[in-house]
This record gives structure tokens, sequence and C-alpha cells, in this order.
């Protein structure tokens, strides 16, 4: 493990942020191949005295620095991981980086669920990494899931990241469109989440490089309007959901509206649009009649 001052650290991150890039990005290069959490790294500013030990060494850190600099490869895909809440996930270019925004939805669920809540049956649409459902299944050990997508490539990963985080067993993953693969859990579902793609295509096609270049377009893209996934996912939700079960959707900053009028449209009631961090209407929530 390679140790060197504070103060040597210190000089070198700030020649490393001097070169361009935002500070999260550093951050999480730091966090998944140094090995310094975000938390510590800000107390070194505060007593930059003593040493600091390191996963590996500083030449490394600045290589895949420079990678990201001239790629604009998201740092997470050139870490191989992110952290999202308290795991550490395996991403790679076939899976969305989970944000920190949709952190909130494990979040709405504790509220609406308690953190203690007996047995129940949550479905996810569209898992990606796996964060939300892996977040939930951690949560709730009593819980069963069942989380889809699309893409199997998505699935291996969301699995290995399942794997990694726990032994538990109550999560099982499914591949197919949407809702298809949950054929046998019709009218069984207490709760459904999903994240679906919801950007607008004229949106789409003016999306930084650092993530139209290399996030998967199936995974943002929703459509002309960015509502097509939102609005499949909504109008077959009831075959699905329990009575008085929940459905949680993220979407973008300016369509918390119209997505809660699908909602009341196909007879969900408690339609609510729930703020992010920014204030921004980020999640909507509904419970099916
Ligand atoms: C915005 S990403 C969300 C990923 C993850 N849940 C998260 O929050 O980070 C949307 C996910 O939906 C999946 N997806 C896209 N179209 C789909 C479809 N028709 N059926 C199932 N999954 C789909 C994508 O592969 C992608 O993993």
């Amino acid at each position: 493990m390679p140790s060197i001052s504070v103060e040597e650290f210190l000089f070198w991150k700030k020649k490393q942020l001097s070169k361009g890039g935002d500070y999260y990005s550093f951050t999480v290069l730091l966090d998944c191949i140094g090995g310094i959490h975000t938390r510590d790294l800000n107390s070194l500013n505060i007593n930059p005295d003593g040493n600091l030990y390191l996963k590996t060494n500083l030449d490394h850190l600045e290589s895949l620095w420079n990678d990201h600099l001239l790629s604009s490869i998201p740092i997470q895909y050139i870490c191989g991981s992110t952290f999202w809440r308290d795991l550490k996930l395996i991403v790679s270019d076939k899976v969305l980086i989970p944000r920190p925004e949709t952190e909130l939805i494990v979040d709405i669920v504790f509220k609406i669920f308690g953190k203690k809540s007996k047995k129940i049956l949550f479905a996810e649409l569209g898992t990606g990494s796996g964060a939300i459902s892996i977040a939930l299944a951690l949560a709730y050990p009593l819980w069963d899931g069942v989380a889809s997508d699309i893409d199997q490539n998505a699935l291996e990963i969301a699995s290995k990241n399942f794997l990694n985080s726990s032994k538990q067993t109550n999560l099982k993953f499914f591949c197919g469109n949407w809702w298809t693969p949950f054929e046998n859990f019709k009218g069984r579902l207490d709760l459904a989440i999903s994240n679906p793609p919801y950007i607008p295509k004229d949106t789409y096609e003016k999306l930084p490089n650092e993530v139209k270049n290399f996030e998967p377009k199936i995974a943002l893209l929703g459509g002309e309007d960015g509502l097509k996934h939102i609005r499949e996912i909504i109008q077959k939700a009831p075959f699905f959901l329990k009575e008085k079960g929940w459905l949680i959707l993220e979407n973008h900053f300016d369509q918390g509206e119209k997505v809660k009028q699908i909602l009341i449209q196909n007879k969900f009631k408690f339609v609510e649009i729930v703020n992010d961090l920014s204030g921004v209407g980020r999640f909507t929530i509904g419970r099916y009649k």
C-alpha cells in the first residue's frame, strides 16, 4: 500500500484538477481506485499533517485521470465501478451509470413502507446495474424482488453486483421488455419501480458527449417526447400490481405534471410528484386503486 505525505498528495490533487474535469469525477477516481473515501478527502484539507495510504500509486491514478480528460470516457467506466448509496457497483458501457439523484427512490420506498416492513413482492423495470433493486433487497431481507432489463449484458452486471453485495437470494433477474418477464407475477406486486429511459429525442441529440457517446442509448432515449416508455409502463401496471400497490417512477425534470396525468388517467390514486434534492419534480408516484 503506497504511503505519501498529505502535503504531497494535496499538491498532486491540485495539479490534476487544474488540468480540467469535474471535482465529482475526481472523487470517484480517488474513491474507487485510490481507496480514499470522499469524506476523508474533505478532512485532509483541514488537517494536512501526517501520511496517507493509497490502494495504488499516484502515477497510476494520474494516467487514468489523463485518459478520462483526453477521451471524455466517464471516469466510472474507466474505473469499472462506481459508488451509489452505500454500494460499490461494477459498471461498464453496457449500463447507465447510476445517478446520485436516483438514490432518493430508495428513500421514497422507506417513507412509504417504513424501514421494517412485512414480506412483500416488488419489481423493478429496467434495472441496469441493479442499483435500486439491490439496495432494496439488502434493506429489506424479508422482501422478494424481481428485476427486468431488455439487455442481457446489463443483467449479467446486475447479477454480479448482487452477488458481490451480499449472500442474500431475495432478488431475481429476468430479461425482456418491461412487464413481459413478469407474467407469473400478474396481480401480485405490492410495489413496482422504474427509472426508464425518458430523455426526449431533441434533448438526447444535445446531451454532453460524455453521456451521448458512451452511455447506452437504450438506457436514455424515451422516444419523441420522452414519455414513450413511461406510458407503456403505466398502462400495463394495473395488470401486475395488487390492489393498492405502489408505482414509483423517475422522470425528466419537466415531465412530472404529464406523468401525473397519465397515472390519473390509468386510475391511480394518491398521485404525487416528489422533488429531488435540487427541488426538481424528479419522481412521480401513485397507488393503483
Ligand atoms: C435509465 S436506465 C436505468 C438503469 C437503473 N435502473 C438506474 O436507475 O441506474 C433504463 C434501463 O432500462 C432498460 N430498458 C430500456 N428499454 C427497455 C425495455 N423495453 N424493457 C426493459 N428494459 C429496458 C435499459 O437497458 C436500462 O438499463
